[in-house]
């Protein structure tokens, strides 16, 4: 009996409508163009205007009925949706449920997934496992954050980096051994005092010292965070081309986290990866948490050729981190 693989089969994305650029964060906080763009990469970033549309629900929705359109997918015949995201509508009622209803996709079952910035990359591993047995058949994973709901716009060590987005892909069975090869997933909690939202939840539910005190807001210490970005990243990616017997020549593409230029330039150069394999797309859209990885796909997706090998590679809050080897499988 072939093996069933996880693949990718079809691509959705979308971003709010409103360009917030590093000019603009200029009239805000104590920082220029020149310092955002050489130390993150960064010129713009996307926000989310309650004019537009309310919620990561609202961009959850958007990026899967692109996808839809685009692939001619009836939403009936979707099993099962995840919402892979670190600012859900709500504490408690499912994200993923909702999104589930407004696509129509009434046979699915639905949760969301969270594990900050790697919430897309554990949600790939997590949707392999569903298909990998056979149980499912289209699976929708979706990467989406709001992050603008929990950014303190006078705090410029996170302002300047975060945006809000959402990128949707369909996975499916593949007998042609296609689709999801590999994966290295990591989790340490000692990182969660570098990185986090300390109000809102059941440790420090919001009083009105909490919201005075700013405690709804997300924090990181930057430079912390960085290195051991750059060190965990580089490692897993560098770890799943060894224990897969890729060369630098083999991969096709590295898909990586967009949270900071600098910790994308060292993960590939310790792969010994070309510039000209790294999907980018961090100076447009910033850190859009959740929806970095399937964004990439989303813009790169007509440069990607079937068998292509693509490794992922992510950080973020908890920590959390990972990389994961995938051969892309549609022209
Ligand atoms: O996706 C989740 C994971 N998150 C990350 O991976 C983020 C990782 N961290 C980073 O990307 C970087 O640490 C930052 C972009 C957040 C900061 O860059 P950095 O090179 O680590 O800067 P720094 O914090 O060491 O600060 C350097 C200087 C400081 O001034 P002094 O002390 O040298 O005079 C800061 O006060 O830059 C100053 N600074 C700023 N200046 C202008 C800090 N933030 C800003 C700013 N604009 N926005």
């Amino acid at each position: 009996m072939t093996k069933i693989t996880a693949a990718i089969t079809a691509v959705g994305g979308y971003v709010p409508q409103f360009v917030m650029t590093n000019k603009m964060l200029e009239d805000l906080v104590d920082t220029n163009d020149e310092w955002i763009t050489t130390r993150t990469g960064i010129k713009e970033r996307r926000v989310l205007k309650k004019e537009e549309g309310e919620g990561t629900s609202y961009l959850a929705i958007k990026a899967a009925q692109d996808l839809m359109t685009k692939k001619g997918l009836d939403p009936l015949e979707i099993d099962l949706v995840i919402v892979a995201t670190a600012t859900p509508d709500s504490m408690v009622a499912s994200t993923a449920a909702f999104v589930a209803s407004e696509i129509g996709a009434v046979n699915a079952f639905a949760y969301d997934l969270l594990a900050a910035c790697s919430s897309f990359l554990f949600g790939m591993s997590t949707v392999a496992g569903h298909i990998e047995t056979g149980r499912y058949k289209k699976v929708l994973l979706i990467g989406a954050d709001k992050m603008s709901s929990i950014i303190d716009y006078t705090d410029r060590t996170t302002c300047i980096i975060f945006g809000d987005g959402a990128g949707a892909v369909l996975f499916e069975p593949n007998n042609e051994g296609l689709g999801l090869q590999d994966e290295y997933l990591r989790a340490d909690g000692s990182g969660r005092q570098f990185l986090g939202m300390e109000g809102g939840g059941s440790i420090m539910p919001a009083t009105i010292e909490s919201v005075t005190n700013k405690k709804h807001f997300i924090f990181q210490e930057g430079k912390t965070v960085f290195k051991f970005a750059v060190s965990n990243m580089a490692d897993v990616a560098a770890k799943i081309m060894t224990r897969n017997e890729l060369s630098e020549k083999d991969v096709d593409w590295l898909v990586p986290h967009q949270a900071n230029k600098r910790i994308i330039d060292a993960t590939a150069k310790r792969m010994g990866v070309d510039d000209s394999k790294v999907l980018m797309n961090i100076q447009r859209y910033g850190n859009t948490t959740s929806g970095t990885l399937p964004l990439l796909l989303f813009d790169y997706e007509k440069q990607l050729k079937k068998g292509d090998n693509l490794v992922f590679a992510a950080f973020g809050g908890g920590f959390t981190w990972g990389s994961i080897y995938l051969k892309w499988a549609y022209n």
